[in-house]
C-alpha cells in the first residue's frame, strides 16, 4: 500500500480568481480551539459576526448572516428562497455566473428571461428596462455585480432602482465584490445578496454570507410551496441564527471556520470599508500601469473594469497553459486561466483582499516578465 504522510502544502501566492492569500491573523484563528457549537460563546461570537457581516454589506437587515458552505450555496439561498414553481425571473447573463443563476431558476421551477450580453461587457440597462416593461409579471431581477469570469463591474445600483420602479425584488450576487469595491445594500435597496469567504475577504473557503431585506424575508414568509431545500430554508435557519441565546439545533456550523469569518470581517472593520475599496482601486492601477510597460493589455473597459480581478489578452503565440505552469512552479505565483468562451485568450489576475499589496503586484510582473522572455 502506498503510504501516507501529513499534507505541508508550499505558500503560493493566490493572485487568481479565488481562493486569494489568507491573511496569517485569520489562519492562526482557525487554529484555536473548537468550542460547541451552541456554546454561550459561540453564540456571542455568532451574534457579532452577523454585526460585521451588517456592516460590511452596509445593511441594518436583521436576516443577514453566514450561510455554511462556498458561495454557490449563497447562491442557491436566495433563489430557493425566493422563487416558486412558475415565477418569472429576468436574469441578466455577461459571462459564467449568470448562467449558474438560470440553472437555479430552473431548478426551482421557475421561468428565467434572460438578457444577454457580450462577454466583457456590462449589461445594458435599457434591455433590462424594456424586458420589464414587456413582461409586469417578472418577480425577481438577478444580476451578478462583480463577473469574476470578464472582470466586469455591472451597474448595481441602476440595477436595483429598475428592480423598484417595476415592482419586482432584487437578487445580487456579490461573490466577488464584497470588500473590493462599493456596494450599499440598503442605500441601494438590494433585496437578496450573497456573497463568498474566499476573495475580497481573504478568508478561507467555504462560507457564503447573506443578507435579505424585510420585504425578501415577508416574501420568504408568506410562500405558497415549501422551500425545496431543507438545508437552506431560510425559515429554519433562522432558529439557529437568529435573535438572542435561545438557538434551535439546525446544522453543526463549521465552527473554526467561522472564527476564521469573523477575524475576516474584524481585519475588514479594521481597515474601514472604504478604505478597502480605495486599496483595490490604487493596487489595480500600480498593476494596469507595470502590465502595460511590459507590453500586456487588459481587455475591459476602463469605466467598468473590476479592480480585484483584471482580464490581460494572452499575447499572440504565448502557450497559456505552459506560462501559468512556470509561475507556479518557478515562482509559486497562481494566476487564473479564462474561462468559457476566454478559454485559452486571456488570464485573470486576482487582486483581492490581502493578495492586494505592492509586493504581491511586483512579484506578479517580475515573474510575468521573466516567464515572456
Ligand atoms: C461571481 C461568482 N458567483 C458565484 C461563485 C461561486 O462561489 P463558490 O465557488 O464559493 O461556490 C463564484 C466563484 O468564483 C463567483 O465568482
Amino acid at each position: 500500500m502506498q503510504s501516507f504522510s501529513t499534507f505541508i502544502p508550499p505558500e503560493r501566492t493566490l493572485m487568481g480568481p479565488g481562493p486569494s492569500d489568507v491573511n496569517p491573523r485569520i489562519l492562526n484563528a482557525m487554529a484555536r480551539p473548537t468550542l460547541g457549537h451552541l456554546d454561550p460563546l459561540f453564540i456571542e461570537l455568532m451574534d457579532q459576526t452577523k454585526q460585521l457581516l451588517q456592516y460590511a454589506f452596509k445593511t441594518e437587515n436583521a436576516l443577514t448572516m453566514p450561510i455554511s458552505a462556498p458561495g454557490s450555496a449563497g447562491m442557491e439561498a436566495c433563489f430557493v428562497n425566493l422563487v416558486e414553481p412558475s415565477d418569472k425571473v429576468l436574469v441578466c447573463i455577461n459571462g459564467v455566473f449568470g448562467n449558474r443563476m438560470v440553472e437555479n431558476v430552473e431548478r426551482c421551477g421557475g421561468v428565467a428571461i434572460t438578457i444577454n450580453n457580450t462577454w466583457g461587457e456590462q449589461t445594458d440597462l435599457n434591455a433590462v428596462e424594456d424586458a420589464l416593461k414587456a413582461n409586469p409579471d417578472v418577480k425577481v431581477l438577478a444580476f451578478v455585480h462583480a463577473e469574476t469570469s470578464t472582470g466586469v463591474r455591472n451597474e448595481a445600483k441602476a440595477l436595483c432602482e429598475l428592480a423598484k420602479k417595476y415592482d419586482c425584488l432584487s437578487i445580487v450576487d456579490a461573490v466577488t465584490s464584497l470588500g473590493g469595491i462599493e456596494l450599499d445594500v440598503d442605500g441601494w435597496g438590494i433585496d437578496a445578496i450573497y456573497s463568498g469567504s474566499q476573495k475580497c475577504l481573504s478568508c478561507v473557503p467555504g462560507i457564503s454570507p447573506v443578507s435579505f431585506s424585510d420585504k425578501a424575508v415577508h416574501v420568504i414568509q408568506n410562500r405558497k410551496t415549501k422551500v425545496q431545500s431543507w438545508f437552506l430554508d431560510m425559515n429554519l435557519i433562522v432558529g439557529y441564527w437568529g435573535q438572542g441565546a435561545k438557538r434551535a439545533y439546525h446544522h453543526t456550523a463549521p465552527v473554526n471556520s467561522m472564527y476564521a469569518m469573523y477575524e475576516a470581517l474584524l481585519i475588514l472593520k479594521e481597515e474601514g470599508l472604504e478604505n478597502a475599496w480605495q486599496r483595490h482601486a490604487l493596487g489595480h492601477e500600480k498593476l494596469a500601469q507595470g502590465l502595460s510597460e511590459i507590453g500586456l493589455e487588459l481587455t475591459v473597459d476602463k469605466r467598468y473594469r473590476l479592480p480585484q480581478l483584471n482580464v490581460v489578452k494572452i499575447p499572440d503565440g504565448v502557450d497559456d497553459a505552459a506560462i501559468r505552469k512556470q509561475l507556479l512552479e518557478d515562482f509559486n505565483l497562481e494566476i487564473g486561466a479564462g474561462l468559457g468562451d476566454h478559454a485559452g485568450k486571456v488570464w485573470r489576475i486576482g487582486l483581492m483582499g490581502y493578495a492586494c499589496k505592492p509586493r504581491n503586484i511586483d512579484h506578479c510582473l517580475a515573474a510575468l516578465s521573466t516567464v515572456l522572455k
